[in-house]
């Protein structure tokens, strides 16, 4: 062997071994975010110390960051402080129902290629059971806690969405548990309390209660959020829209609050000192951050020209109370607004201070987080057994029965061959709604229905916005011939999300006129399953004699079609739950 075919062998080896140690590195976890034992340096800094008290340690900190380097920190992608062993941190994730990627700071892949996904909100409100939300809390952030440990997600989650659903037409109403308050405030503080499952003053992720206040509308007839000022009397602000947020700061000891993009009688939510200093801190007592929606600081000076400068917006935010900007625009003014003698760096402080303590809290100066109490948690955690058992019994439990004339439960020596029909009979993403990850796995309804019995399918329309009525002679074909018809209808995103709101409450397209003439040829009875978020109209299927039975699943997650299917063969009684409250969200009924 040569000396240089030597040499170059040892620099493939060299390769090889970098290769191989990184890939075991992304295996066994992120590095320290701060703190790194390794480091000589964290021996020298106090804020390093986890023996001191966290407001010690916070002071100690905020008086080595210089100016530029705190305004850096005033925004979701926060910089890196190489000089001090500090990485760069980003704040947005997102656990709504599960560990969601739709925030920058979660991704899918490698060991982690999915999380469990439980039912959208609106489904797992209609439970009307605590326990179940505290232990869907702690099942969802034991999965943040694994990913943060494999480097796939951040700790800091904007989950959930209390908004009060008053508006039927909301496309993100199916984020929310409803538009009544004392259930909502119920869910927020059960299902915060499982999510940072706290020990004291520690976390083990930080939640979020958004959008406060008064935002139930998207993008209706022209109006958008962004436009969009509520006019709301105290008196209802104080007995209806605040009520679940009060709860999820009073009761659910929630580490933080976000702001709306919406204005609230004429000023922009995250710039309104007695919404943020005023009732959130002042009254509730937050002990944690109030973050902004993403831009709605740039969306108030932009859009609503609420400032004549740009540094007046950022220095009204900060003045109100606001902690943390999602988005660029605090980064960009700050400094300005300081210069301009808008703001001090005293109230960059007191910002920094709220945002900081949140993530010592979180451990996140401790140093090595596999030394951590959470530090085991792993890709082995995701995706258990156990937790996609939960996601089923979420399903089973949320599942509203809306009229039986007594069809239900179907029997499997009488009913042997089942038509599934419909434009959601098979769907599978379908069920997991809005502010989704990516599922363990799907059982879709005609899945589900297929393990009890044997199943004729006929989507009837291409898509839920059944644009035409062309296929609906093998819809009925099939229903003549079979036992029991099982439709299923309703909505998904292409009919209401985050952006679009409904115009009206009606199955869309030629759902109706579906339902109608499969349940006239149906030889067996009809049974109509409903998957939607907002609330729908179906009086004409209340009143048709031939359509015997009718359920609302709402989205019901990853195992929603085993849970339909366990529903319309008596396995679990959806009469067990409280079905009557329900109810009257549809009022026509
Ligand atoms: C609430 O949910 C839990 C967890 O699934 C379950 O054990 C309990 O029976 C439920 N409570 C009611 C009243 O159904």
């Amino acid at each position: 062997m040569s000396r240089t075919t030597k040499r170059d062998s040892l620099t493939l080896l060299l390769l090889l071994l970098i290769a191989i140690l990184s890939i075991s590195s992304v295996e066994s976890g992120r590095p320290p975010f701060a703190c790194d034992p390794r480091n000589g340096l964290t021996r020298s800094l106090r804020f390093c110390r986890t023996n001191l008290p966290i407001h010690v340690r916070v002071r100690d900190l905020l008086g080595r960051l210089t100016l530029p380097e705190k305004i850096r920190l005033l925004v979701n992608n926060a910089i890196d402080v190489p000089r001090l062993g500090i990485r760069g941190y980003e704040w947005w994730s997102e656990a709504l129902h599960g560990v969601s990627n739709v925030g920058p700071g979660t991704k899918f892949g490698g060991s982690f290629p999915g999380a469990t996904s439980f039912p959208q909100v609106i489904t797992t409100a209609a439970s009307f059971n605590e326990s179940l939300w505290e232990r869907i809390g702690q099942v969802v952030s034991d999965e943040a806690r694994a990913m943060y440990n494999g480097g796939m997600a951040g700790l800091t989650y904007w989950s959930p969405n209390v908004n009060i659903f008053r508006d039927p037409r909301w496309g993100r109403g199916q984020e929310t548990p409803g538009e009544d308050p004392v259930l909502a405030g119920k869910y927020a503080a059960s299902y915060v309390r499982g999510l940072q499952s706290a020990t004291g003053n520690r976390l083990k992720v930080a939640a979020c209660c958004k959008h406060y206040t008064a935002y139930d509308l998207d993008n209706w007839k022209g109006v958008d959020r962004f436009h969009f000022n509520a006019r709301v009397s105290k008196q209802d602000l104080a007995d209806t829209y605040n009520v679940p947020f009060k709860a999820c700061v009073v009761e659910g000891k929630v580490a933080s609050v976000m702001c709306s993009y919406n204005q609230v009688n004429g000023k922009p939510t995250c710039a309104d000192p007695d919404l943020l200093k005023g009732t959130i801190r002042g009254q509730w007592h937050l002990n944690g951050y109030i973050v902004s929606d993403c831009d709605s600081v740039g969306v108030m000076y932009d859009t609503q020209h609420f400032t004549v400068t740009p540094e007046e917006s950022a220095a009204a935010t900060i003045k109100a109370g606001l902690d943390l900007d999602c988005g660029p625009f605090l980064a960009i003014y700050t400094d300005l607004a300081i210069r301009r003698g808008l703001l001090t760096v005293t109230d960059v402080d007191m910002a920094l201070a709220n945002t900081v303590t949140v993530q010592m809290r979180l451990g996140m100066f401790d140093g090595e987080p596999s030394a951590q109490p959470y530090g085991h948690l792993g890709p082995r955690h995701v995706c258990t057994p156990d937790h996609k058992q939960l996601a089923l019994e979420a399903a089973r439990q949320g599942i509203v029965l809306l009229k039986n004339s007594g069809s239900l439960p179907l029997s499997t020596s009488r009913h042997r061959t089942v038509a599934v029909i419909g434009p959601n009979s098979d769907v599978t993403e379908t069920m997991i709604g809005n502010y989704a990850g990516v599922a363990c796995d799907y059982t879709s309804p005609l899945k589900g229905i297929s393990r009890y019995v044997r199943t004729v399918h006929q989507a009837g329309c291409s898509n839920v916005a059944c644009k035409a009525n062309n296929l609906f002679g093998f819809a009925e074909v099939a229903a003549r011939h079979a036992d029991a018809t099982v439709l299923i209808m309703g909505l998904d995103q292409s009919i209401e999300a985050e952006f679009k709101d409904r115009a009206g409450l009606l199955l869309p397209g030629y759902q109706q006129e579906l339902v109608t003439r499969v349940a006239q040829a149906s030889k067996g009875p009809t049974i109509l399953v409903l998957m939607s978020g907002g609330p729908i109209d179906v009086s004409f299927a209340k009143y048709d004699r031939r359509v015997s039975a009718i359920l609302w699943a709402g989205y019901p997650g990853q195992a929603g079609g085993t849970a339909i299917a366990d529903v319309l063969f008596g396995t679990t009684n959806p009469g067990k739950f409280n079905s009557l409250a329900q109810c009257r969200k549809y009022q026509t009924l």
